[in-house]
């Protein structure tokens, strides 16, 4: 059966890249891009698209059935600053948006789901440097613990019905074509901004606290590659550690003063210093790398050429 895609949360920071690669691999005609939101922008003009609220099952199983989908990417969710302010919608939508794709798969609806967890769903009593595949798991936030009982559910449903779904804990992700959305790590995304556009930058983090980060195209890049893998190389259905990098506010800033001498940074920490105090200051990834291959094409000093690059060529220019 031919490839049909259905992007749900298409316009948020991961699915406005992700929809325009998955276009240019599968063919505009086989994307279907969905979000809540219908905004102006290259997600709602350059294919086909739906507005789908990810919380009504009937929605997705007719669309689902209109287009003949076969594979979900599932990236509608509340990150982990926003879910803080509003712990009920998060879990709701977090977990059911979940249940819902995981049911249509056990129905036979769809062949393969990807849905994306995070290294939220470590916490305070988890190793912090290098981070294992298996290890204590205790989040201290609702994000957190919904993207870890979502890792349950997806094993759970592979092992019990044989669903293919496939997961990656993804760091930090930073990108240039669309704001982050409410998450701990979005000060790496604004301080490029703040770069150009008024030199100097204040973190919501302190300046030593340490976060696994990657690039957007790094990540993009392993979403399409866990998902076009044979399934039997897919050992691991809860859900894989992924890394590129790791750095603080200090370093990154360091980083950029090479692009911009004059370039200022001051801290001031919000409750959102709690949360990444929380989380791991690097991750081993070595079961994707193994499993599917994974190798990253980013670190911190060819991740901040292109950010800069992009930034001044595509939004302020
Ligand atoms: N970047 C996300 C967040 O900060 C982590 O998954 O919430």
């Amino acid at each position: 059966m031919d490839t049909k895609i259905l992007i749900i949360g298409a316009c948020g920071q991961i699915g406005t890249e992700l929809t325009k690669t998955l276009r240019a691999t599968y063919g505009v005609e086989n994307v279907i891009a969905s979000d809540i939101r219908k905004l102006n922008n290259d997600v709602v003009n350059d294919g086909i698209f739906e507005v789908v609220n990810a919380l009504d099952y009937n929605q997705i199983e007719h669309l689902i059935e209109q287009y003949n989908i076969t594979d979900v990417y599932l990236m509608a969710a509340l990150l982990s600053a926003t879910a803080e302010k509003n712990p009920a919608f998060a879990w709701d939508l977090n977990m059911n948006s979940l249940f819902h794709v995981l049911n249509l798969a056990k129905a036979g609806k769809i062949q393969k789901i990807f849905w994306p967890s995070s290294i939220a769903v470590f916490g305070p009593t988890t190793p912090r440097h290098n981070t294992p595949q298996y290890t204590i798991m205790e989040p201290t936030t609702v994000y957190g613990i919904s993207k870890q009982c979502g890792e349950r559910w997806c094993e759970y449903y592979y092992a019990q019905y044989g669903v293919d779904v496939r997961s990656i804990r993804y760091p930090g992700l930073i990108s240039w074509s669309t704001e982050a959305g409410g998450g701990t790590t979005d000060y790496a995304v604004d301080i490029y901004h703040k770069a150009i556009t008024e030199g100097t930058f204040t973190s919501f983090l302190g300046k030593n606290s340490e976060l696994p980060m990657m690039y957007m195209d790094d990540a993009i890049k392993a979403t399409i590659e866990i998902m076009q893998a044979p399934k039997e190389n897919i050992k691991i259905r809860s859900s894989y550690n992924l890394a590129a990098m790791s750095f603080t506010p200090k370093q990154i800033g360091e980083e950029i003063k090479k692009h911009y001498p004059n370039f200022t940074l001051d801290y001031e920490p919000d409750f959102r210093q709690k949360i990444a105090d929380s989380w791991p200051a690097s991750i081993d990834d070595t079961s994707a790398r193994e499993d599917w291959g994974w190798k990253n094409d980013y670190d911190l000093e060819n991740m901040t050429v292109e950010m800069f690059k992009n930034l001044k060529k595509h939004i302020y220019n």
